[in-house]
Order: C-alpha cells, then sequence, then structure tokens
C-alpha cells in the first residue's frame, strides 16, 4: 500500500496519494528523497490514516484538499522531525495554518498553474447549463431522439447578455475574459480589490469590436455582490472559503437573481446554501447550475441529482494533464525547498521557471503561504 521510491534517500517525503507524472518524484529523489506514495484504494484518508503514514520520521508531507490538516496531524508531523507540509491545491480551507505556524511546519500550496484550466472548466459549466447539453446527451443515449423540433432543448444565447464575476482575483479574472472574448458578454464583477488589468482588456476588446463595426462589450464594477447577483444572466463565484464566505449565495440572495439566470460554482462547495439551491430550483425550472464542488463533498444534498437544471460535475476544475502534472511539481518544491533550506519564490503567480522541464527548477519553494509568519526568507531570483 506504499510504493517507495529511492529507498536510501538521506530525506523521507510521503506523498498521501499518487500524483500524476513522473517529474515530481525524479526532482525528488534526484535532491536525495526517499519518496513514499500512499497507494490505498481509500479516496478520503483519516487523520489517524495519515499520522501512520507519518510515522516516527518524515521530513515532508505532500497532502489533498480532502484531509484534515490542523493541530493533531501537525503535532504528529513536527513530532517525526517534519518541516514541510504542501497541498496539492491552490486552497486550503483544509489546513489550519495557525496550528501549522504553532509547529513552525511550513505550508506550501499550488497557485497560478491551476488558473486557465479552472477557468475553463468554469466556462465549460456555463456553456453546458446554458445549452442544456447534458440533459440533451442523456436523452439521445436514452433513444428519445426521434426529429427535430423547434421546441426541443430551447437554452439561453450568451452573446450580448451579461456575465457576473463575484471575487476577481486569476481564476475569476480568466473566466471573466473568456467570456467577454469567447462570447461577447458584457461584464459586472464583485471584488473587493478593482481588477485593473480585467478592465483594460474589456475596454480594450470594445474597442477592436467598435473598430469592426460590432456591438462593443462593457464593463462594470459592482458596488455590491447583490448588484451582480440582481443584473447578471451568468454568474460565477471565485471567492475562497472562510468564515466571511460561508453560505455567501443563500436564500434571499438566490431570491434576487433573475429566473433564468445561472449559477456556476467552481470554488468550494459551502460558498452556496445547497439545500436552499435545490429548493430553489425546485421552484425555477428555468434557473439553472453548474457545479464542480458541493456542500458535504463528496455527497450532494438531497434531491440535487435529481434536477435536470443542475450540471454537476467532480470537483474536476483543475483536471487538465498540464496543470495537474504542474500541481504536483509545485507541492513537491515546496516541501523540498523547506527541507533543503532554500528561501521562499517571491512573487508565487509567476511559477513557469518551476514548471520548465528542460531546466532544473529555482532553488525555492515556489509558494509557501505562511512564510511571513515563519520568517522565512525570500529569494532574489
Ligand atoms: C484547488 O486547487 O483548490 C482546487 O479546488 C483543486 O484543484
Amino acid at each position: 500500500m506504499v510504493q517507495v521510491w529511492n529507498p536510501n534517500g538521506k530525506y523521507r517525503v510521503v506523498s498521501t496519494k499518487p500524483m500524476p507524472g513522473t517529474r515530481w518524484i525524479n526532482l525528488l529523489i534526484e535532491q536525495d528523497c526517499r519518496v513514499e506514495i500512499c497507494t490505498r484504494q481509500k479516496t478520503i484518508l483519516s487523520v489517524e490514516d495519515i499520522i501512520a503514514l507519518i510515522g516516527d520520521k518524515c521530513d515532508g508531507v505532500i497532502g489533498q484538499l480532502t484531509e484534515d490538516w490542523g493541530e493533531t496531524l501537525f503535532s504528529a508531523l513536527s513530532r517525526a522531525g517534519g518541516k514541510a507540509f504542501s497541498n496539492m491545491a491552490v486552497g486550503y480551507n483544509n489546513v489550519d495554518v495557525k496550528a501549522a505556524n504553532k509547529y513552525g511546519v511550513a505550508v506550501g500550496n499550488t497557485p497560478g498553474v491551476l488558473t486557465e484550466t479552472t477557468a475553463e472548466l468554469a466556462a465549460s459549466l456555463s456553456l453546458s447549463a446554458a445549452r442544456r447539453i447534458v440533459e440533451a446527451d442523456e436523452f439521445m443515449r436514452a433513444g428519445l431522439y426521434d426529429g427535430w423540433l423547434p421546441n426541443l432543448f430551447v437554452g439561453n444565447l450568451l452573446k450580448g447578455q451579461t456575465v457576473g464575476v463575484i471575487g476577481a482575483g486569476r481564476i475569476g479574472s480568466a473566466y471573466a475574459r473568456m467570456m467577454v472574448e469567447g462570447f461577447k458578454m458584457n461584464l459586472i464583477y464583485y471584488d473587493l480589490y478593482q481588477a485593473t488589468r480585467l478592465e483594460k482588456f474589456v475596454t480594450a476588446y470594445a474597442e477592436f469590436l467598435k473598430a469592426n463595426g460590432e456591438q462593443p462589450v462593457t464593463w462594470k464594477r459592482a458596488a455590491s455582490m447583490d448588484e451582480v447577483l440582481r443584473e447578471a444572466d451568468v454568474i460565477s463565484l471565485h471567492p475562497i472559503l472562510d468564515k466571511t464566505t460561508y453560505h455567501l449565495v443563500n436564500k434571499e440572495r438566490l431570491a434576487i437573481m433573475k429566473k433564468e439566470a445561472i449559477l456556476v460554482n467552481c470554488s468550494r462547495g459551502p460558498v452556496i446554501d445547497e439545500v436552499a439551491l435545490v429548493e430553489h430550483l425546485k421552484q425555477n425550472p428555468m434557473f439553472r447550475v453548474g457545479l464542480d464542488v458541493f456542500e458535504d463533498e463528496p455527497y450532494m444534498k438531497p434531491g440535487l441529482a435529481d434536477l435536470k437544471n443542475a450540471v454537476v460535475v467532480p470537483h474536476i476544475a483543475s483536471a487538465s494533464k498540464w496543470t495537474r502534472e504542474g500541481m504536483a511539481t509545485l507541492a513537491a518544491l515546496n516541501v523540498l525547498g523547506k527541507i533543503k533550506g532554500y528561501p521562499v519564490w517571491s512573487d508565487p503567480n509567476r511559477i513557469e521557471p518551476f514548471l520548465n522541464e528542460n531546466v532544473p527548477p529555482p532553488a525555492a519553494s515556489p509558494s509557501i503561504v505562511n512564510s511571513k509568519a515563519l520568517g522565512l526568507p525570500v529569494s532574489k531570483l
């Protein structure tokens, strides 16, 4: 149940799951690590399972967003001499960073490499919901198609409608660009910070369209989240999950959205009150959702699976080969960097040098979220 690479390596690094690609393994073994990969056929490992994997001596762990990294695991890792943990994910709401700080354990994540891949899934869900792709596919496979009909699977046209983005960070902005450029949608966004680059992009694209005799697109930075919910036809959620964003979309907020709106969530499940959503979908058959994440993952709230106006996929937003291999590489390098005493990369958004397979990666940890709290040095590269 554990696969061992480079058994005589000096540093013991555990990965709680097999991860895509082999580069991450090679990078670790080239630097004198013994790599142990848990190959158990159990999707979600418990805290006890992971304590057993950590054992008496462990220098670092690469883990997954399904695991509960809190006081118990960080103290176990620290007792085993471990100094580094990395999530193979950009989100780290499964990690108690304060507990990691207490034990001096560096916590890594994998930003940058999944931006476009995740935005592409949000765009796919938007299209699938708008054009009822899954319903139509099921209909075909059930042998129900007996000829073209004017009313068959009529959906929503995106062109000229408004796309709303809540949280216009890296992924939200990439999604907004895809929808604006790809489908000529107008943009309304809500974020505490001004998305200057995104605004400039939409302005320039509007000028281009105008110069070509086409209707220009528009953008607006909303003063509140409710303004986006009220005005947009397609809304994609991109906040981080914390106390302030738990059930951000609740019964009251669903009620202010357009009856034929589309809601997409590729962030974290608890951002939506899923029970309220199921009820809203039942009451409003023209309202549609595209969901990659769920409140009680891996479960769906009762009733959701029966609803035709919901497209549901199993948390696969970052699941492109390039991205998943890159995430594994970044997670491994986060752990390796701390073990080797390397500094932390100065800009976690500029991770390309770590992903270039033709040259050795920089001697740095690509992204350590508690580097300031631990007083880790920053790379000058
Ligand atoms: C993340 O990285 O946080 C995603 O949810 C998994 O790809």
